[in-house]
């Protein structure tokens, strides 16, 4: 057999799925008891750092939903759907139309609604024009209009003894409301679930994003903190790390095969970091093929690959920060606790011993303010902050020792 017959299977890249997705039994349960509510009240919320497989999670619960019953709608939230209210109910009705297109509601049922249709009809199928029309139709608030559709959408579910909907957003963080020009989509969109869930209609969200949107839903509604169930999804465990690395290779026509050593260096470098695992198992994989191809002995080459993630993944990000924000970052990166939480004060401080210009407090919460608009930085709930990019802070110290090494020109 040929040493090329078996494809590097490793996916690292934004929502492509792992040819063998390790752990996450714990998030899967807690959503399938979302599933089990009759009334909702709970909703979900999935966040984590960049690249920790929120995306392919949030697919792999969309059969879990099917399975028992539950229709699915959803897209990605773009910033340009956050703009006004108006544009996120054309995003619902958009995506409601794709599962109710075939759906034939009684123009009884659309009329006690309280929508006036203009032609007589017995029947209306509600396709996106039905529900377009239906909308335009229903006097009121935006938000009135939306939910005298999702109520008729579920009066004709009702009668096909179906189960709920779960409407899932990826990359909600994009979400926002915007008072300078008096648009509220956001609060729209919490305000309207809020209202049809009270009336018992089993609508539910299941919102994903980084950890800046649990923040924002509360603050656009205090209400929020009750409304939705926060699963924070984490690194992998050593062992769910080694599934992740292994599993993918242990096929009968696979040539490849990590030892202990390899896999070990795999989960150090990674830090368990699923896109970092997908990324470093890709690299070493073809590394390898090309190795035993020369006949040559295979090792893992550890500092090529870092060098290679520091210029696919990391470089992008820190060459768009300013001087500035770079060096409030390299200040943060010498602080112990990097890689967990840290305090504007803990920067305050560690900035004292540093080569720059110490910070005060009031510039830290600005630079901070800016790199958390960046998608660097996030505060939590409890007013402490981390990087909201995986090994961000062993990347800034490896780039450091670069510049610190004496030149040889
Ligand atoms: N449980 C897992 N086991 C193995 N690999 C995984 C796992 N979860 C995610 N991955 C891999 O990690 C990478 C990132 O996954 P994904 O795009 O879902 O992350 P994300 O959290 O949505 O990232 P972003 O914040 O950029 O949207 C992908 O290459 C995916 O295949
Ligand atoms: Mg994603």
């Amino acid at each position: 057999m040929n040493i090329t017959d078996f494809k590097n299977p490793f996916r690292p890249g934004a929502g492509h799925m792992p040819p063998y997705l390790a752990g996450r039994e714990k998030e899967r349960e807690e959503f399938l008891r979302l599933l089990e509510q009759e009334t909702i009240l709970e909703n979900l919320v999935l966040t984590g750092l960049r690249g920790v497989g929120k995306t392919v999670l949030l697919e792999t619960f969309k059969p879990l939903a099917q399975e028992r019953g539950w229709q699915w709608v959803g897209t990605d939230m773009s910033e340009s759907t956050s703009i006004s209210e108006e544009k996120i109910a054309e995003r619902l009705i958009t995506d409601l139309a794709v599962i109710t297109s075939n759906w034939v509601v009684q123009s009884q049922t659309v009329q006690g609604m309280g929508f006036r249709p203009d032609v007589e009809r017995r029947d209306y199928v509600l396709d996106y024009q039905s529900l377009r029309s239906i909308f335009n139709a229903t006097p009121g608030l935006v938000s009135d209009k939306l939910k005298c559709v999702l109520e008729i959408v579920w009066q004709a579910m009702r009668s096909k003894k179906s189960g709920g909907i779960v409407f899932a957003y990826d990359e909600a963080q994009n979400l926002s409301d915007h008072a300078e020009k008096e648009q509220y989509p956001l609060s729209l969109l919490l305000d309207v679930f809020q209202s049809i869930q009270r009336k018992n209609i089993p609508f539910m969200l299941a919102l994903t994003g980084l950890p800046t949107l649990f923040p924002k839903l509360v603050e656009a509604r205090t209400y929020s903190e009750r409304m939705f169930r926060v699963v924070f999804l984490d690194r992998l465990t050593p062992e769910q790390s080694r599934e992740a690395i292994k599993k993918p290779i242990e096929k009968e026509n696979c040539r490849v095969r990590f030892n202990d050593t390899s896999v070990n260096t795999v989960i150090q470098v990674s830090g368990g970091y699923p896109y970092f695992i997908q990324f470093i198992c890709r690299e070493v994989y073809d590394v390898w093929i090309q190795r035993m191809r020369e006949g040559r002995q295979a090792a893992v080459p550890i500092a090529e690959i870092c060098r290679k993630l520091d210029t696919d993944f990391f470089a992008g990000r820190w060459s768009r920060a300013t001087d500035r924000q770079r060096d409030l970052m390299i200040v943060i990166s010498t602080l112990p606790n990097c890689d967990t939480e840290f305090t504007i004060q803990e920067i305050v401080e560690q900035s004292k011993s540093g080569p720059e210009k110490p910070f005060r407090s009031s510039n830290v919460s600005l630079v901070l303010a800016a790199l958390a608009e960046a998608g660097l930085i996030f505060k939590n709930r409890h007013g402490k902050y981390s990087f909201a990019v995986p090994l961000l802070g062993e990347f800034i110290k490896r780039q450091q020792e670069n510049d610190n090494q004496p030149s040889l020109f």
